[in-house]
């Protein structure tokens, strides 16, 4: 069955679209990454998803509930780590967990244990007793997941988990949202840390300017930006760029004193260099062929917005 389904979400603001006819099924189990540059259409997508916008056009089911015809039942179903993480300013570590434990519903008991579980687990179990307003951003962040995980929900949704945080606080958080998922919560994320979503997520959707572009795991999105190879040149002479329009080469891109060649077949594209450097008494320099990062090929897919 899928957890969570949205069938052609759409929003505007005034006259600006900022999603576009957005469909999305993830089934139960799954760690799903929702990725995309800044003001892709991200959190507003996130929003619409766990009832906080309604859609201009589009529903959305949690656990096969409609979001929108029944709000309560639905939200009881998802823990929600929004953008910028709420917390209780006012309250220490600990009572940010008792106080959610309770409106939860969990006996005392069960609530302190839950308290000094999740505290030991995200790095928190030293400040428990201070007032979390005097805590930095990695801290809050770490409160505000704290608070989300507290009744262990279905199905968690987390905007950008890990912006901002240091290795260490990121390290806690990743571990967290996989412990969570072991113990059967499926995770909706937002990220435009295209490394963190191969290292996390079972399956991936990317957007870009309101529109999703892509869709499927890791690997096989991996394997379509893998196509993208460059090779890449130096040459002792200047050459001019109309020399490098065949030997499979589909773009060629100046990067410092080197000729960066985009090409599918980079065997292709070395052999006519190294023609083209004999027939024009050209020497070599370096040659180097690459495969683009995963960030490059993230770039290449949303045209560098
Ligand atoms: N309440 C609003 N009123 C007007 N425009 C909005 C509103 N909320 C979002 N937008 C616009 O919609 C677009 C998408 O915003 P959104 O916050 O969903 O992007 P995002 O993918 O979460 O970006 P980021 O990575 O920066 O968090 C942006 O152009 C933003 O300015
Ligand atoms: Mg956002």
């Amino acid at each position: 069955m899928e957890i969570i389904e949205a069938d052609h979400l759409s929003k505007s603001f005034g006259s600006f679209k900022a999603v576009d006819d957005v469909s999305i099924a993830i089934k139960e189990g799954e760690i799903f990454g929702f990725l995309g540059p800044n003001g892709a259409g991200k959190t507003t997508t996130i929003r619409m998803l766990t009832g906080v916008l309604t859609p201009d056009t589009g529903s959305s089911r949690i656990c096969g509930i409609d979001i929108h015809k029944n709000p309560l039942e639905a939200k009881m179903k998802m823990g929600i780590i929004p953008e910028n993480g709420t917390v209780y300013s006012d309250l220490t570590a600990e009572q940010n967990i008792l106080w959610t434990a309770k409106f939860y519903g969990m006996d005392s008991v069960s609530r302190k244990k839950r308290a000094d579980e999740i505290l030991s687990d995200l790095g928190l179990s030293e400040r428990r007793d201070d007032i979390v307003r005097n805590f930095s951003k990695g801290m809050r962040q770490r409160i505000s997941i704290a608070c989300a995980i507290v009744p262990s929900p279905p199905v968690l949704f987390l905007d950008e988990p890990t912006g901002g945080l240091d290795v260490y606080s990121r390290r806690l958080v990743i571990d967290t949202i996989r412990r969570m998922n072991d113990e059967g919560s499926t995770v909706f994320l937002t990220t435009h840390n295209i490394e963190e979503a191969n290292e996390l997520c079972t399956g991936i959707s990317v957007i870009n300017k309101g529109v999703i572009i892509a869709t499927g795991s890791p690997e096989k999105l991996k394997k379509s930006f893998d196509r993208a190879n460059y090779v890449e040149i130096a040459f002792e002479q200047p050459v001019s760029r109309e020399l490098f329009t065949q030997g499979g080469i589909s773009r060629a891109e100046p990067h410092g004193d080197k000729w960066r060649l985009y090409t599918d077949d980079p065997d292709k594209t070395v052999k006519y260099c190294a023609a083209l450097a004999e027939r024009e008494h050209l020497r070599i320099l370096a040659v180097a062929t690459s495969t683009p990062t995963l960030e490059e090929a993230f770039v290449q897919l949303t045209g560098g917005a």
